[in-house]
């Protein structure tokens, strides 16, 4: 006997996410059926006038994020793949999402035209913080506020393209004064948004865990320290694909006010706390040196890091407690917990590759 579910893909999917389905999964499932029923009865009535479900546009759609989005559109949100539009600036990227239907448009934020036509036909708008803004600027020592034309450029094309509703990665505390400095330009980007005619969610995403590991945690691994300047500060670390489940909430819900979102870890944690979990975890021993942010950016300066204005930082605005909040903002857009640090910790052992970097996280000539 063939079931419902085998003949209606969309129920399949709804049996999948069974008891923990999400409250806008539902939404959209019932949605779906509810559309077709209306499409069928409609149709019949040789009426023209068919209600439509919104278009969900991803913008930066190929980087780590984004695909993470995308998936969790398709996957866990059981959204249609004609109501996604991908935008982005390697198109290539993302033909496997091509593949399953999703529109592939090519859009740069450094290119206006033709912006305007990649956002064509989105209802709502996920708006990616790019990774260029404010760190290559500063890297460059250009124009440490980021780029005003990029920020003027995105909110226009978006009113431009009729977008009702836009959703934008922005970063804790944001607001000046911040010694994080990649905060004023969210801080901007915000204020962009706020100006525009558009209703607006902000999701201010804590610290990935996944970008420290790689790029600070496993060097502490591979030398048995660790250079630290945020003190006893505290911060509640949230993963990159936690983070991509709550944006692809916020995308697919029927939210059209106006809301700042939280997205933080279910705890917080202090350095001492986050080294003592990875050194246990990967069975070696972690020595953690605490110095002031200033002598920890001169040494890691001296050592040839790049990021050392980003790492000291984060670690100053760890010890300010900025980053020492706990929300359950993602729990009330997805209707269930973020995962822990020690369980992502755990599934991501180092691995041998990753120790193989120069140690300007360790603590040699304390
Ligand atoms: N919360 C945190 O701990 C944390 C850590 C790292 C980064 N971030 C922020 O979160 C964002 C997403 O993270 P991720 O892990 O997905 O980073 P990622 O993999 O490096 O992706 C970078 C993103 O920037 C987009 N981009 C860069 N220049 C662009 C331009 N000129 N026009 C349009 N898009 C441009 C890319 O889009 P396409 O290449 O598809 O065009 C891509 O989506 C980052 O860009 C950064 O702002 C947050």
């Amino acid at each position: 006997m063939t079931s419902n579910a085998a003949k209606n893909p969309r129920i399949t999917c709804a049996a999948q996410v069974g008891e923990s389905c999400p409250p806008y999964a539902r939404k959209e499932i019932l949605g779906q059926i509810a559309y077709r029923m209306e499409t069928k009865v409609r149709l019949k009535g040789n009426q023209r006038n068919m209600t439509k479900l919104p278009i969900l546009l991803v913008s930066g759609a190929s980087g780590g994020l984004g695909q993470l989005v995308l998936q969790n559109l398709l996957d866990r949100y059981c959204i249609d793949p004609t109501r996604i539009i991908a935008v982005t600036r390697s198109p290539a990227k993302l033909s496997e999402f091509a593949a399953r239907g999703i529109a592939v448009r090519a859009g740069d934020f450094d290119k206006s035209e033709g912006l305007v036509e990649a956002f064509s036909d989105a209802d709502r708008l996920l708006l990616i913080s790019t990774d260029a803004d404010p760190l290559q600027s500063y890297l460059d020592d250009v124009d440490p506020m980021g780029d005003p034309n990029r920020r003027r450029v995105r909110r226009q094309a978006a009113e431009a393209a009729g977008v009702a509703h836009i959703i934008y990665t922005s970063a804790p505390n944001p607001e000046p004064p911040t010694v994080c400095f990649w905060k004023r330009d969210h801080f901007r980007t915000e204020q962009a948004i706020r100006e525009s005619s558009m209703s607006w969610s902000m999701l201010r995403n804590w610290e990935y865990p996944d970008f420290h590991l790689a790029y600070s945690w496993a060097q502490a691994v591979a030398s048995g320290h660790y250079l630290a300047g945020s003190g006893a500060g505290r911060c509640a670390f949230i993963t990159r694909k936690d983070c991509a489940h709550a944006a692809a909430a916020a995308l697919a819900s029927d939210f059209s006010g106006k809301r700042v979102f939280n997205i933080t870890g279910a705890r917080t944690y202090c350095m001492d706390e986050v080294l003592a979990l990875i050194a246990e975890i990967n069975g070696r021993e972690i020595e953690v040196t605490h110095v002031s942010p200033a002598e920890m950016r001169r040494r890691l300066t001296e050592r040839g890091e790049d990021l050392a204005p980003v790492f000291t930082a984060f670690h100053e605005g760890m010890g300010l407690g900025k980053y020492d909040c706990v929300s359950f903002d993602f729990e009330a857009l997805t209707g269930t917990t973020p995962g822990s640090l020690e369980d992502f910790l755990r599934a991501n052992p180092v691995t041998e590759e990753q120790t193989n970097v120069v140690f300007r996280f360790a603590d040699l000539n304390s």
